[in-house]
């Protein structure tokens, strides 16, 4: 297992766009700027999507221009287009995600088009990305199921993953959008996409639905994934995946590898302080064990 892991904080955008009641601007900053003071690297901050497709994150603009960005620290944004790079460049976005699917049907269902087509849309982002030295993710959901199609044949998951990265996106975040996923199948997913990518430009991505997350994740660090996306506080869904729920949380992430010896460089009180902050904005419960078990403790 790597020695340490870097945590990509999802929760300002995977947790956010799947919320029912729409946020404050300022209290998504203030989200933001509290994860920048745990220790973590990498924070997704929002989604310049379509408004119409997600309502809850039409204030990117805004959230993004707020934010104090730290030295250091990543603020990756998802982008979906060339509407949405232009819309993140204004802002001074640095960092973008793009994102496709295994499953042809789920990626109908969330972007509106063909796995192939998806990846044609993304050629011109990331040319005019290289030519101004913006760092691209790439997702691919749907790795361990999809709600619409079933099983995911692995060659698939396979030939989008090494797409993207030959389109040159530096990381590629293994998602199981809709955490079906078992150790086994996870780590075999895993094993087959490394042997075409490599395994330091990959990085995982459970949802928590059937409580596989960890055991998920930890059997990916045994095949040596050192990258691993999570949401503070257990929030996340994507609003176009029938039955998606939580991220795996941020604090079980952490709590686990701290556990586990490896480094991560986030400090888990202050993580689970802003947990606990975030379930109060919420008004509801955290989704994270740990978070639950240290406000007791
Ligand atoms: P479309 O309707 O096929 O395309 O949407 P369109 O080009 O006809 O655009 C529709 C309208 O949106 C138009 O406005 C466009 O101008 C506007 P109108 O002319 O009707 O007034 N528009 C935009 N506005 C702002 N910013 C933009 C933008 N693009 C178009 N970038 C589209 C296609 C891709 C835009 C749409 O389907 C979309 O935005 N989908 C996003 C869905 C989404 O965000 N899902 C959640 C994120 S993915 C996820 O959660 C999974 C992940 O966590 C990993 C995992 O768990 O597996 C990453
Ligand atoms: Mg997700």
């Amino acid at each position: 297992m790597s020695r340490s892991v870097r945590i990509v904080e999802v929760g300002p955008r995977d947790g956010l766009q799947n919320e029912k009641a729409m946020i404050a601007t300022a209290d998504k900053i203030e989200l933001i700027d509290r994860l920048s003071g745990t220790g973590l690297r990498t924070i997704e901050a929002t989604s310049f999507v379509s408004p119409k497709w997600i309502p809850q994150l039409a204030d990117a603009a805004e959230v993004f221009a707020g934010i104090h960005r730290k030295p250091g620290i990543a603020y990756p944004v998802l982008v979906p287009n060339e509407r949405g790079y232009e819309r993140a460049r204004a802002v001074g976005a640095e960092e973008i995600a793009v994102f496709t699917a295994a499953s042809e049907a789920f990626n109908r269902k969330n972007i509106n088009a063909g796995i192939d087509e998806s990846i044609e849309r993304f050629r011109p982002v990331l040319e005019r990305a290289t030519d101004d030295g913006v760092r691209v993710r790439g997702y691919v959901s749907t790795v361990l199921g999809c709600p619409y199609q079933g099983e995911v044949p692995v060659p698939d998951v396979v030939r989008v993953a090494a797409k993207l990265h030959a389109l040159g996106c530096y990381e590629i975040s293994l998602g199981d959008t809709i955490g079906v996923g078992t150790p086994q199948k996870a780590r075999a997913m895993l094993k087959a996409v490394a042997a075409e990518v490599p395994m330091a430009a990959l990085a995982v991505h459970f949802h928590d639905t059937y409580g596989q997350a960890l055991a998920n994740i930890l059997a990916c660090l045994e095949e040596g994934v050192a990258v691993v996306d999570a949401a503070v506080g257990g929030t996340g869904g994507c609003p176009y995946a029938k039955g998606a729920s939580g991220n795996v949380s941020s604090e079980d992430v952490v709590y686990m590898l701290h556990g586990l010896g490896i480094e991560t460089g986030v400090d888990l009180d202050k993580l689970a302080d802003t947990g606990r902050w975030l379930s109060a904005l919420l008004g509801r419960e955290t989704g994270s064990k740990v978070g639950k078990a240290l406000a007791a403790a």
